[in-house]
């Protein structure tokens, strides 16, 4: 399968956003990450589908926005109208997840669903036939750097089992504490697309992490 990188611009240098979005491309990263929180979902509040406009004009890479907010549903349209490629939202958050999911595609974005560490992965997956991908969180949702939780490599294989047993070409992502080492675990447990904030924008070589978060180095 093939692997896709993500770089969570949370951990990048926000004052040079543009610049920083630029040396991902340069570093072979396939994706940009975009982690918005609201304050109440998470406890931090970090930025919304105008900044993303302009990482929208910084890259031509895909955009992955994270939503992590109490309700997406009015977020969606802004954020696709702002460029965004997949838009997440939360099965934890307050909203009609069926009607979200929906709506994203019909604005001609990938879907995708996120749980996190407390949720068990099954309850996503009855939504998977209007996923593009499935999110599963390593970490709890709020911070960059925090370490890689163990005990979510399971539900990875339990949701590649089963997207597998039932032919549903779902992408699946993890985020949270990806480094060298536990992409490789995610990576054999069934994930294809890695985020990684630390690992890829505070390296000294991005180029070189990426290619070992993609176990290619
Ligand atoms: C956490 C965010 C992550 C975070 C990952 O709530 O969803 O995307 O930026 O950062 P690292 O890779 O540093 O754990
Ligand atoms: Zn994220």
């Amino acid at each position: 399968m093939e692997i896709i990188t993500a770089a969570s611009v949370l951990a990048a240098d926000l004052g040079n956003l543009s610049a920083e979005v630029g040396k991902c491309a340069e570093a072979d990263v396939d994706m940009i990450h975009f982690d918005v929180m609201d304050g109440r979902f998470v406890e931090q509040i970090t930025y919304g589908a105008p900044v993303l406009k302009w990482v929208r004009k910084a890259t031509d890479i895909p955009i992955d926005a994270h939503l992590m907010v109490e309700d997406p549903t009015r977020q969606i349209e802004f954020f696709a109208e702002a460029g965004a490629d997949i838009i997440d939202i939360h099965i934890e958050s307050d909203c009609d997840v069926t009607a979200c999911l929906k709506r994203i595609r019909a604005l001609g974005k990938k879907s995708a669903l996120a749980v996190k560490p407390g949720t068990p992965v099954e309850q996503a997956f009855s939504y998977l036939p209007l996923c593009d991908m499935l999110l599963i969180m390593t970490v709890e949702p709020g911070y960059g750097g925090q370490g890689f939780i163990p005990e979510m490599l399971p539900k990875i294989e339990k949701a590649r089992e089963f997207a597998e047993k039932n032919s549903f070409s779902v992408d699946i992502e993890v985020d949270g504490g990806v480094n060298e080492k536990t992409a490789a675990l995610c990576r054999t447990a069934g994930a294809n697309v890695l985020v990684a904030g630390t690992a890829l924008m505070k390296a000294a070589d991005m180029k070189a992490a990426n290619s070992a978060l993609k176990g290619t180095s």
